[in-house]
């Protein structure tokens, strides 16, 4: 009885996932969620290839993050994972017949965003996320898009964190320089409040808005 249910809850849970996440533009907070779940295990936390099973069972699994698929587009990205055909020895899983089309977009977005070779930080995210939520959004807002409460207030134009071309003009340095050491008048320096590993987690977070 008992595997049963476990297998209704898990076929639950993925129509549950598939509803809420329907026809959302490629988004790769939730693609380095899903990245997580179903390819970490095999190309690893920083998509090298080293997942504990390629490990355990010697598999060679692509670089996803040696720069090759970053320059690619998000939907021929998509295309590669979703209609991947395996080969005789290989151990690639053909997603395009387990996951909607959609998951297979945000992972495909946030393998564009993983660390390549011009990358200079690399924090966590999840903790970051954390950090945003507690000391930006007032400002810069859930999405980063630079409308939030105090800003509305302030009346002060900031840079929209979630719009990728802005984003990319932004250097890594110049985007720690700010979080350490303030901007203007109305942007805080977090140096002293934030230790500098929590610097790179949340900044690593704000390049995750921009894609
Ligand atoms: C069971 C291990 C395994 C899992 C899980 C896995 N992969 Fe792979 N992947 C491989 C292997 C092995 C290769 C190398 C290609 C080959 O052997 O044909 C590969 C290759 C790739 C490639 C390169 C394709 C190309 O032609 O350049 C991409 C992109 C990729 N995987 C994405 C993903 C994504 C996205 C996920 C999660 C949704 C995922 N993989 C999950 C094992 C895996
Ligand atoms: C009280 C409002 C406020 C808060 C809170 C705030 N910011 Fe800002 N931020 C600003 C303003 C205003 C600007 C625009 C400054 C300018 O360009 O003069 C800005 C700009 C930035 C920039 C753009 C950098 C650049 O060089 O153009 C980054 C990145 C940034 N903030 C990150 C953060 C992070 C991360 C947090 C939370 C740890 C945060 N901010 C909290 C107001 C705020």
């Amino acid at each position: 009885m008992k595997p049963v249910t476990g297998l209704i809850s898990l076929v639950m849970l993925l129509m549950l996932t598939t509803a809420t996440y329907a026809e959302e533009k490629p988004n790769s907070l939730i693609g380095s969620h899903l990245y997580r779940s179903y390819c970490l295990v095999c190309h690893g936390k920083e998509g090298n290839g080293n997942g504990p099973l390629a490990k355990k069972k010697d598999l060679r699994p692509a670089d996803l993050s040696s720069g090759k698929y970053q320059k690619e587009k998000i939907g021929t990205l998509a295309e590669t994972i979703g209609r991947y055909r395996k080969d005789a020895d290989s151990n690639m899983p053909n997603w395009g017949l387990v996951l909607p089309e959609d998951d297979i977009k945000h992972i495909a977005a946030y393998i564009t965003t993983m660390s390549n070779k011009g990358l200079k930080f690399r924090g966590n995210t999840r903790r970051g996320r954390i950090i945003y939520k507690n000391a930006c959004i007032a400002c810069h807002d859930k999405n980063g898009k630079g409308n939030g409460l105090l800003a509305q207030l302030i009346r002060i134009e900031m840079v929209d964190f979630s719009h990728p071309e802005s984003m990319q003009k932004l250097s890594d340095d110049q985007l720690l320089k700010t979080i350490r050491e303030g901007k203007g008048d109305f942007m805080p320096p977090w140096a002293g409040a934030l230790n500098d590993d929590e610097i790179i987690d949340v900044a690593s977070y704000v390049r995750l808005l921009g894609r």
